[in-house]
């Protein structure tokens, strides 16, 4: 499957001022259609700049319920945890009602925090929007490849990730899909290869979830893109 819908932006800080934009649309438009805004967030760095541009929104926080893709085996309060990212650089920052923000308890360990995570996410489903990130691997979330999981499950442990740290929790590939729209957001000429790769269609656990999730659109700079 070919790449799905793109913008392509000249810089990764033109992606995050366009990543906020499109995520507050979204918000929007589901909380005038339901009442409610369900977000799955991304980890690693490249979405940190757009949730700064969303610290300073305004928009009915009250009706938004912020849960995440993946989180990393750590500590609440390590700094390489993708909760304190967020909360550091925008949850804290704005009124969304502690109850409505469901960070992983990964500091359980992979099982337990999967299964536990797992009957929140039972909860958020369908997802308005979910937020997806793309290692220089072609993953996603804490999906990597060749690590498949059988049978499919909502929220999978993960033992033997090859990006530190290796324990780690992440959304399975249908529930990564169960949006009614889904933003990639990939900068930089580090993520060139894999792009190039999902243009060639090879098995990349970003294409997989593409390939079956709903309104996908990919966010990227020229960088990343392959364009001087
Ligand atoms: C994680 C992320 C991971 C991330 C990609 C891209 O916990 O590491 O969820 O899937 O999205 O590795 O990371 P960068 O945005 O830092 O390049």
């Amino acid at each position: 499957m070919p790449l799905p819908e793109q913008q392509i932006f000249p810089c990764a800080d033109d992606v995050a001022g366009a990543a906020a934009d499109f995520i507050l649309e979204q918000a929007n438009k589901s909380i005038a259609a339901r009442g409610r805004f369900h977000l799955v967030l991304a980890g690693g760095r490249t979405p940190e700049a757009a949730y700064r541009h969303l610290a300073e929104a305004h928009t009915d926080w009250d009706a938004w319920y912020v849960a995440f893709g993946d989180e990393r085996c750590l500590p609440p309060d390590d700094p390489e945890r993708n909760s304190r990212m967020a909360a550091e650089v925008w949850l804290d920052q704005v009124p969304i009602p502690a109850a409505n923000r469901f960070a992983i308890p990964a500091e359980l360990g992979p099982e337990k925090g999967a299964k536990a995570y797992a009957k929140t996410i039972e909860t958020l489903l369908p997802f308005d929007l979910v937020l997806l990130g793309m290692g220089e691997d072609g993953h996603t979330a804490s999906l990597f490849p060749g690590h498949g999981f059988e049978p499919e499950q909502l929220v999978v442990g993960v033992h033997d990730a090859p990006k530190p740290p290796p324990e780690r929790i992440s959304l399975d590939y249908r529930t990564l899909a169960e949006g009614h729209c889904t933003l990639v957001l990939v900068t930089g000429e580090g993520k060139r290869a894999a792009i190039q790769q999902w243009r060639e269609d090879q098995p990349l656990p970003i294409a997989r979830v593409a390939t079956i999730a709903s309104n996908v659109l990919l966010m990227a700079d020229k960088a990343a893109i392959g364009e001087s």
